[in-house]
């Protein structure tokens, strides 16, 4: 009975639905939505939340489900627009309906005493204000909103025309889809920059690397890579946000301060580092306290940005060419310094991709002594031309890695000798491969270099992957250092004499390895198939081609074609898991943790139940779904203890619903009042939310 009243009561809003008329059902969509646009503003640009994650997950389930419901009710500013979804095969160019200029630079005070003179001179005898703002490095983009309802986003492009990335930036969170109410022109454009946190783009940058793709350099080139990405969903997931900075339409502000207030009230997100100065020493001090304290800002800003205050005064300063003559940035020279080469090596990943590393003569650099610098790979170390010890000027930009970014040729030595490539592995001397198209060397020995073995057992036993206690990075090596594992089979051989023998493990560190190694026996297919190593399969590819294809076995006979079948599977991972299933040693590894008794297939028959989340409901599914296939679905509804039914009545509890389902089916669930959920809903349920 609690367990009915529970669901009852989780479920309550989506049967509540079946009931509505259209009119109510338009009514209760606009006060959710208006409801859930609140709670972001709060969220992302005022950052002072007011209620949990999960209920706020649940009233964007409700929102969407009630759309689902009523399509013809979805507007173009839904909050349901932001989880994305949408492909977009190519983006549209349009013209800006104002260019898009640039700034003049400046490097240093006297060039900004310059600037302050010629505008002193051009408005005679005239007081002004300045307005210093920070000059955010990432992508710039104009947003145009009609009657307060977002319009249309372009990219800065070429300045005369950009890319329409519309249905990418709805995602944004901080970005508003509608206005609070003001007085705001019918039409009009905000402009500003998109940027990702570092936080946000150290994890994801992270787990790309953990799986073999290529990390982006920093986080600007991650936001413009990302906003020109087709599925919007993946644009949603990396959590972009966006500082807007400039107002375009038929404004009557006095200033541009007051606009950027008035902005704010309206929703947009302005940053509160914004200042009013009154003189060019208020603006030297500004630009000295953010040189300090830009790394407290958690994004990387690149300069500040000193604009004249009023807009009579900007219209009488006008434009040159290019930029206006009521503006400049002050750029943050990258802070440099020169020091020795003392010679490069060569580091050997998990996947068998090969980083250079340039060894410094240690050197202190914005408060950091740097020995080290990234040299990427080998077209930036040809580049570069590097020689051993040149003399090299090292940076700290936006990257927190410092790096090489020039040779000072003045004082190389005679007789120096050019830095030159290797060919081979530094770790094991296997001729290294290079695929076309790819900045990165590898080295292609994957069972036999030690790094990369030694890798794959670390990635292999963490814990995202078979989560094996007492398997972490030094028993790996341990292990593999004294003969006793080779790859991630020989784990399953380990005895507890062999490792209490070892130096370091006593018999109570055994135990507990073994105990680990046992358990790791009970993690579910979709966590091994990660947990193997195939370039690009990270956890969230593992989850899908798991799902669909239900079991290695499957997998192993699939063609590339047939894989890239699997729900956001490509071509590149497809051509990479069928590599990897291809080779007799690998085939010989899965042989070898099936007979260990590891997960190698979803388990699909009832002897196996997963739980009872559905015990005593009856689901009748119709349409198709995307996460399960036909037959699946109804296997993974006994699983956990339901019944799959195959007509509707009066006792199906529950009509799943997935694309293009049967109207009469839909008909009749709401004529006898059976709710309809779907796949989402579905899961929540499993999930036990
Ligand atoms: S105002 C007429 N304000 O810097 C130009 N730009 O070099 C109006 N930027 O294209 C731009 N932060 O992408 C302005 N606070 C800020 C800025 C900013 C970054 C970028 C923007 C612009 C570029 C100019």
């Amino acid at each position: 009975m609690a367990n009915q009243l529970i669901r009852i009561k989780y479920f309550w809003p989506f049967i509540s639905g079946v009931f509505m008329t259209i009119e109510k059902a338009a009514d209760k969509i606009k006060e959710l939505s208006k409801e859930i646009e609140d709670h972001n503003y709060r969220y992302y640009v005022l950052s002072m939340p007011v209620i949990s994650d999960y209920d706020f997950d649940k009233l964007l389930e409700e929102l969407i489900h009630l759309e689902k419901q009523y399509p013809e009710l979805i507007l173009s500013t839904s909050p349901s627009q932001r989880v994305g979804g949408q492909v977009t095969k190519e983006f549209e160019t349009v013209k800006h309906k104002y260019p898009m200029m640039s700034l003049g630079n400046t490097y240093s005070e006297k060039e900004l005493e310059e600037f302050d003179e010629r505008i002193r001179k051009q408005i005679p005898g005239e007081t002004f204000e300045y307005v210093c703002e920070l000059k955010f490095d990432g992508v710039a983009i104009g947003v145009s909103y009609k009657n307060g309802k977002i319009n249309r986003a372009v990219t800065r492009g070429d300045g005369v025309q950009g890319d329409d990335v519309t249905i990418n930036v709805k995602t944004i969170r901080s970005i508003p889809l509608l206005l609070k109410k003001g007085d705001y022109p019918d039409e009009f454009e905000i402009r500003g920059e998109i940027i990702m946190h570092r936080k946000d783009f150290d994890r994801i940058n992270d787990q790309r690397e953990e799986i073999g793709e290529v990390a982006y350099a920093n986080p600007r080139n991650f936001a413009s890579g990302t906003l020109k990405l087709q599925d919007s969903s993946e644009v949603a997931r990396r959590k972009l946000d966006c500082y807007f900075y400039a107002l375009y339409g038929d404004f009557h502000f006095k200033t541009h301060f007051e606009s950027l207030a008035k902005s704010e009230q309206w929703g947009f997100k302005i940053s509160k580092e914004v200042k009013l100065c009154t003189s060019l020493d208020d603006v030297f001090q500004y630009i000295k306290h953010w040189d300090k304290k830009r790394d407290s800002l958690g994004f990387d800003i690149d300069g500040v940005v000193i604009k004249v205050n009023s807009y009579r005064q900007q219209e009488e300063l006008g434009f040159t060419a290019k930029s206006p003559r009521w503006a400049i940035s002050y750029k943050y020279k990258a802070t440099s310094v020169s020091t020795l080469l003392n010679s490069v090596s060569y580091q050997v990943g998990r996947t068998g991709a090969i980083t250079p590393v340039a060894n410094l003569q240690p050197v202190l650099l914005a408060g950091t002594t740097v020995k080290r610098a990234s040299l990427h790979n080998a077209d930036q170390i040809e580049k570069l031309g590097l020689h051993v010890g040149d003399t090299v000027y090292v940076e700290k930009g936006g990257e927190i890695i410092p790096k090489i970014t020039e040779v000072d040729l003045t004082k190389r030595v005679a007789g120096s000798q050019p830095i030159i490539y290797i060919t081979h592995c530094p770790e094991c001397g296997t001729l290294l491969s290079r695929i076309e198209g790819e900045a990165n060397h590898y080295c292609p020995n994957e069972s036999g270099c030690p790094p990369q073995i030694i890798g794959k057992l670390e990635h292999f036993a963490s814990r995202k992957a078979m989560n094996i206690d007492g398997l972490g990075s030094e028993t790996c090596e341990l292990l593999y250092k004294e003969g006793l594992v080779n790859n991630i089979a020989d784990i399953y051989d380990l005895t507890i004499q062999q490792i209490s023998n070892l130096e370091r493990m006593g018999e109570k560190s055994a135990t507990n390895l073994i105990d680990g190694i046992e358990k790791s026996k009970q993690i579910p297919f979709e966590r091994v198939l990660y947990a193997i190593g195939i370039r690009y399969v990270g956890d969230t590819v593992a989850k899908k081609l798991a799902r669909y294809f239900k079991s290695m076995e499957v997998i192993q006979l699939c063609s590339e074609e047939q894989l890239a079948e699997a729900p956001e599977v490509g071509e590149k991972i497809a051509m990479s898991v069928s590599a990897w299933m291809k080779e007799s040693k690998n085939q010989e590894l899965v042989q070898r943790l099936t007979s260990a008794g590891l997960q190698l297939s979803i388990q699909q028959n009832g002897d196996e139940t997963a739980s009872d989340k559905l015990k005593g409901l009856t689901i009748l599914v119709t349409g198709t779904l995307n996460g399960y296939k036909r037959d699946e679905i109804k296997e993974v509804i006994e699983k956990h203890g339901g019944k799959a039914a195959s007509s509707v009545s009066s006792k199906t509890s529950y009509l799943l619903t997935g694309d293009d389902p049967s109207e009469g089916k839909v008909e009749k669930a709401k004529k006898l009042n059976v709710p309809v959920i779907n796949e989402e809903e579905f899961n929540s349920m499993l999930a036990g939310e």
